[in-house]
């Protein structure tokens, strides 16, 4: 028997444009055609019990290892219809191998199905996908998909666990980076997007790729930031502010879905028949299928609900239609079936929306569809695949300061240092989720500078400081090796050396904050600042008295407070990508002014967590004024350091009074609010223009905004432009305490402006 299922794991975070795609808003037809049901019909009459169990059955190939636990006798189990699908393997050779397996050995030939978690790119490496949120552009985020798609199936992939649509509220979570941050409008936007881009016009297609929503759901919510954690809301919290971004994918024709780890009301998701049937397929009408996540099935055990057999059949019941790695389904359906604990109607619904997917992907027409050596060698980390993750992490930087206009550096003479371990660092360019990008591919900061200021500027490094000096941290960072080490010099020696390349700068570029394995998957941190080893370098060059920038590496928000007191600017780059120092260097030096806006608040300090723009006022709001009995803290303020929305520019944009269209409107009618944004400094510049609507009298406390369109404006120095929103009732509903979906009439406050706490507001009164 072949094996190639080596157990050479290359890790999750192991670590690949955009320009002329086109890009179709039809998506993928998702809806079971009759064709389809009589051929599934046909083929399911042929199957036996085993071999219908056995699609239910996703292994992991031993290529990368996302968990904790692995599969044995793939390339056996697969000759005998006991598997349904693999992920973590590509590369064409290797794909082709498994489905040669498959389709000649077994006896039905049924295909497999390929699956990744390609999250931000799959060779040619994206921001991370909380960074490629804070573009707010939905085509570059669409298309970063599109050419994920294109190199996933360059190397025989058919499947993505992407997007991850979990709203997030807190910082400590690890996982927060791999989201959109905590907007439920702006999330369902980003999901859609994803979805459209990977899944192209139509899934049978040679570069689509079936997109698998995750975690549903609710996963972002996890008490205290803990990963793994139990999760538990209100109904109204879940409609009203975690579950619309699923839903949105969902309603885009979303092929997938994966169920969370976490419970819901109580029970484990896997397990959660209200949620996979009731919610998932009969209120919003889903049509494709339900993966459990990594061994989640097996985890109801942990959960309390049952031993293997136990959970297995409860899931199946629930409505989960495949189990990834755990094989609960395989060993125990059929003794499950002949007692009576599950129906054979049950296992063939699962077995059907499995076999779906696979004929909506043409994989019954052609099994080995883009399977392509060619391609492989050809599509994958091209140039234009390169150019196209520049734009998207320039895009995604966030200026936080930029004190007397420090930013942009000048392009020739003087001295710049250039410090910190992040500056002349491959390795931490990528992010979280990078199966098969290449670390080694990347572009670091210094070489991005180099390329940009040429001999034009001299420049000194140091690396000033270790990630961590912490050795006991340092040990749960490296799960993968050699991800981050200790150098030979001490502490202070490193210092030191940062010390006298800054002496000899004009001014001090230092590159810090998080590396890889700080944030993602069991990455949860109690403490937010940046790294302390990092800091105490900081804090010595503030001594110097030179204007210093801080280029910020983070998966999450930081406490910021001391660099935003200290450093002369701050430019969020998240974690940029393969193309990490090309971008940078763009924008540090201006070749592009930054435009991207926070898409999750930035608190003060860690004790404000949970904090987010759209809170309720409570019944004792604090404004200002005398503080005692009002909803505050006795040693901090209420308010972010940076709240939702926010993001400086090089340039600064003026906002006009909002003009409305009407003031008194009734039933279905239509508002127009409009402002004029004006550029009123020395560079071009994009700007995010932000509507928020609040609803201060309902039926129910409602956030004090919410988030209800955007635009992104491109204004020259001095342009000045009209910017209208329409506004419909649409806009205005809401879930109430029944959980009916709809507005009420009233006084509505209409509010635009740069960010969420920054806007110009006018006040209406909509009848019904
Ligand atoms: C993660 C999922 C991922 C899966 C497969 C799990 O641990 O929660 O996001 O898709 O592993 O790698």
């Amino acid at each position: 028997m072949i094996s190639f299922f080596t157990n050479k794991p290359l890790f999750k975070i192991a670590a690949a444009a955009m320009l002329v795609l086109p890009l179709g808003n039809a998506v993928a037809q998702t809806q079971p055609d009759a064709k389809m049901n009589v051929f599934v019909s046909g083929l399911m009459k042929k199957m036996t019990i085993d071999e219908k169990i056995g699609q239910l059955n996703l292994v992991t190939s031993g290529m990368a290892i996302t968990g904790s636990v692995t599969n044995n006798g793939v390339d056996n189990g697969i000759a005998k219809g006991q598997i349904g699908g693999i992920f973590g393997l590509y590369g064409v050779e290797n794909v082709r191998k498994a489905q040669d397996l498959a389709v000649k050995n077994s006896r039905l030939h049924i295909p497999l199905i390929f699956g990744l978690d390609v999250i931000h790119g799959h060779r040619t490496i994206f921001p991370i996908p909380l960074g490629m949120s804070a573009t707010w552009d939905l085509d570059i985020i669409q298309r970063s998909a599109h050419i994920a798609a294109k190199e996933a199936t360059a190397e025989g992939l058919n499947w993505v666990f992407s997007p991850m649509v979990d709203i997030a509220r807190d910082a400590r979570w690890g996982r927060i980076s791999e989201g959109s941050g905590e907007d439920p409008w702006l999330g369902g936007k980003i999901a859609g997007a994803m979805v459209k881009g990977y899944q192209g016009t139509s899934l049978k297609n040679a570069d689509a790729v079936m997109a698998c929503v995750k975690h549903f759901a609710l996963y972002g919510g996890a008490e205290a930031g803990r990963e793994y954690n139990t999760v538990d809301m209100s109904r109204l919290q879940m409609y009203q502010d975690y579950l619309p971004p699923y839903r949105a994918a969902v309603d885009v024709g979303a092929g997938s879905i994966m169920s969370s780890f976490n419970t819901v009301d109580g029970i484990p998701s896997t397990g959660n028949k209200w949620l996979l049937t009731d919610l998932l397929r009969k209120q919003w009408g889903f049509k494709g299928f339900v993966v459990s996540d990594y061994t989640s099935l097996s985890e109801m055990s942990n959960h309390g609900l049952g031993d293997l057999p136990q959970v297995s059949a409860l899931a199946l019941k629930a409505g989960l239609d495949m189990d990834m790695v755990a094989e609960g389904f395989l060993n125990t359906l059929k003794k499950s079936l002949q007692q009576g604990k599950v129906t054979q109607a049950e296992i063939d619904l699962a077995c059907r929306r499995v076999l779906e997917a696979k004929y909506k992907l043409g994989l019954f027409d052609n099994p080995y569809k883009s399977l392509n050596a060619e391609n492989e060698k050809k599509d994958v980390f091209t140039e234009e695949n390169r150019k196209a993750a520049r734009l998207a992490a320039e895009h995604s930087f966030v200026l936080l300061k930029n004190a007397n206009q420090i930013l942009p550096l000048k392009k020739s003479g003087g001295t710049i240092a250039v410090v910190g371990p992040l500056a002349d660092n491959k390795r931490d360019m990528l992010g979280t989720w990078v199966i098969a990008g290449e670390w080694q591919k990347s572009v670091s900061v210094l070489e991005g500078i180099k390329h940009v200021v040429g001999d034009n500027v001299k420049l000194v490094y140091a690396k000033g400081a270790n990630i961590t000096d912490d050795t006991e941290f340092m040990k749960r960072l490296n799960f993968g090796p050699g991800m981050v080490s200790l150098d030979s010099r001490s502490p202070d020696d490193m210092i030191e050396e940062a010390v006298k390349a800054a002496k000899k700068a004009d001014i001090v570029v230092a590159v810090v904050g998080e590396s890889q394995s700080m944030s993602g998957e069991s990455s949860s941190r109690s403490d937010i600042d940046v790294p302390e080893s990092q800091k105490n370098m900081l804090k010595a060059l503030a001594k110097l008295g030179k204007p210093m920038v801080i280029v910020l590496f983070n998966g999450r928000p930081l406490t910021l407070t001391w660099e935003n007191e200290n450093a002369a600017a701050i430019l969020d780059v998240w974690a940029p990508g393969t193309e990490a120092g090309n971008a940078i260097a763009e924008v540090l030096f201006g070749n592009y002014n930054p435009s991207g806006k926070l898409t999750t608040t930035f608190p003060r300090t860690v004790g404000q967590i949970p904090i987010y723009y759209n809170h309720k006022n409570t019944g004792r709001p604090y404004n200002d004024g005398p503080t005692k009995f009002k909803s505050n803290y006795l040693d901090i303020s209420n308010d972010p350091l940076f709240p939702f929305g926010y993001g400086l520019s090089y340039t600064s944009f003026g906002y006009s009074d909002v003009k409305l269209s009407k003031t008194n409107l009734k039933g279905a009618e239509t508002l127009t609010a409009t402002v004029t944004v004006t550029n009123k400094g020395a560079y071009a510049g994009e700007e995010v223009v932000q509507l928020y609507i609040s609803d201060p009298v309902a039926s129910i406390s409602r956030s004090v905004k919410e988030l209800k369109d955007f635009k992104k404006l491109n204004l020259q120095a001095g342009e000045a432009k009209e910017v209208s929103f329409t506004i419909t009732p649409e806009q205005l509903k809401f879930y109430n305490s029944q959980l009916k979906y709809d507005w009420e009439p009233g006084e509505f406050i209409i509010q635009i402006g740069t960010n969420s706490a920054d806007t110009r507001s006018a006040k209406v009164q909509w009848k019904k």
